[in-house]
């Protein structure tokens, strides 16, 4: 069929034709975002869930909802070589001056801008334009420590809100990447604003890994946060995705042809998106058959295995790529680390920081001590079918 109405959206972060099944998340962060901005209080959340569950999806959902609750938003994408300060100072900075236009709020929004050149100076971020007229205020978020000067920060940025009538809301992607203190400091900080009731709320989605806390920011994440588990989609959710943006442009899909697809995807948003783009590619006219579908099995672990998959293995080095082989021929994960280390005839501490390096660059991570497994859904057959 016309491949320019296909109306499936396969690719990382792009809006689904109908995002599935996650209702009762969405509802949950509206109200929340609206008790918030009215100075009640309720959870922020961590959208925790492998690659291409649709987490980046859900957050920019949740980001559209905040506007409209009145929120004014930032949304950072944490990289692996970027420090939380560094990505957070022009977002702060943007968000301040926005405030600042408000009448209101101009006394305390410059204010906190005054706090903010400290913070920047105490962190050592380059000022890409310095702030004409604004001298920092000494002795205010510019410690050092970013536990205390986040929270003056957010402090800061939260009273400003509330004067303009506005709340704050800061998403934060691939979370997983912060280090320790960071994540330990945006806890702490999101505290600080549910004890003074301030209208900022933090929404993160990452991996499932299990952040390090300690200490406060231990304690304080279990009662602040919850954490929604972002995974493949039942299966009528999953129907729902494929039938219902078929529906939308008067294509029907048969039954035999659609469960073809639960089977093929498990239900991963991603896959969903794929196997629909190409089923919709193979099918001459409605309804999609299950020889269409059959056609779109070829094309879509064909692309998947050239892109989605191919691009996460180049990043390893060639005896991580040995140690992921091994964890794959263990069949579906999670795996031992130990049995890991059988099946390549190591020691399994020799190969701890291999392990750790893999961690990092994100393709594996641990779901529970002595255990690992792939971020991404579906690695495990991708390597089987690739052979060493
Ligand atoms: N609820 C959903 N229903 C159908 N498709 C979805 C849903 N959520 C996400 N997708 C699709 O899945 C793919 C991956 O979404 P993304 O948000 O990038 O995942 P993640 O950030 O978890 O890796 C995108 O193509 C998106 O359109
Ligand atoms: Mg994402």
């Amino acid at each position: 069929m016309d491949p320019v109405r296909n109306p499936f959206s396969p690719g990382a972060g792009s809006r689904p034709p109908e995002l599935a099944g996650r209702e009762e998340v969405i509802k949950t962060a509206d109200m929340s975002l609206q008790r918030v901005v009215q100075g009640r209080g309720a959870q922020s959340q961590i959208f925790l869930g492998l690659r291409g569950t649709g987490k980046t999806v859900l957050l920019n959902e949740v980001m559209d909802l905040a506007e409209k609750a009145g929120y004014l938003t930032s949304f950072i994408e944490s990289p692996e070589n970027k420090s939380l300060t560094e990505m957070l100072y022009p977002q702060m900075r943007q968000v301040l001056r926005r405030l600042s236009s408000i009448e209101k709020a101009k006394y305390t929004a410059n204010g906190a801008l005054r706090a903010l050149r400290g913070f920047a100076s105490a962190f050592k971020i380059t000022l890409g334009e310095i702030e004409i007229g604004i001298e920092p205020e000494p002795g205010i978020a510019d410690s050092g420590n970013l536990e205390i000067d986040l929270a003056e920060m957010f402090e800061h940025i939260g009273r400003t809100a509330a004067a303009a009538g506005k709340g704050w809301a800061l998403l934060i992607d691939e979370v997983q990447y912060l280090n320790d203190d960071e994540l330990a400091a945006v806890i702490v900080a999101v505290h600080r604003m549910s004890q003074r009731s301030l209208p900022v709320m933090v929404f993160a989605g990452g991996l499932p890994q299990i952040a390090k806390l300690s200490g406060d920011a231990k304690s304080y994440a279990e009662r602040l946060f919850i954490y929604p588990e972002i995974g493949a989609l039942k299966p009528n959710a999953a129907r729902e995705a494929i039938e219902k943006p078929l529906r939308d442009e008067g294509v029907y899909i048969e039954d035999a042809a659609l469960e073809m697809i639960l089977t093929q995807t498990s239900g991963y948003p991603f896959f969903l998106q794929e196997w629909g783009h190409h089923a919709w590619n193979a099918a001459a006219s409605s309804p999609i058959t299950l020889d269409d579908v059959e056609a779109a099995n070829t094309k879509a672990l064909e692309r998947l295995d050239n892109g989605f998959f191919k691009v996460r293995l180049d990043r390893l080095t060639r005896a991580e790529v040995d140690y992921v082989h091994a964890m794959a021929s263990l069949g579906p994960g999670p795996y031992k680390v130990n049995d890991v280390a059988g099946a390549l005839g190591k020691d399994p501490k020799s190969l701890g920081p291999r392990r750790a390096s893999i961690i990092k660059k994100g393709m594996i991570y641990a779901p529970s001590y002595g255990d690992v497994a792939f971020t991404v859904p579906l690695f495990d057959d991708f390597l089987r079918r690739k052979g060493i």
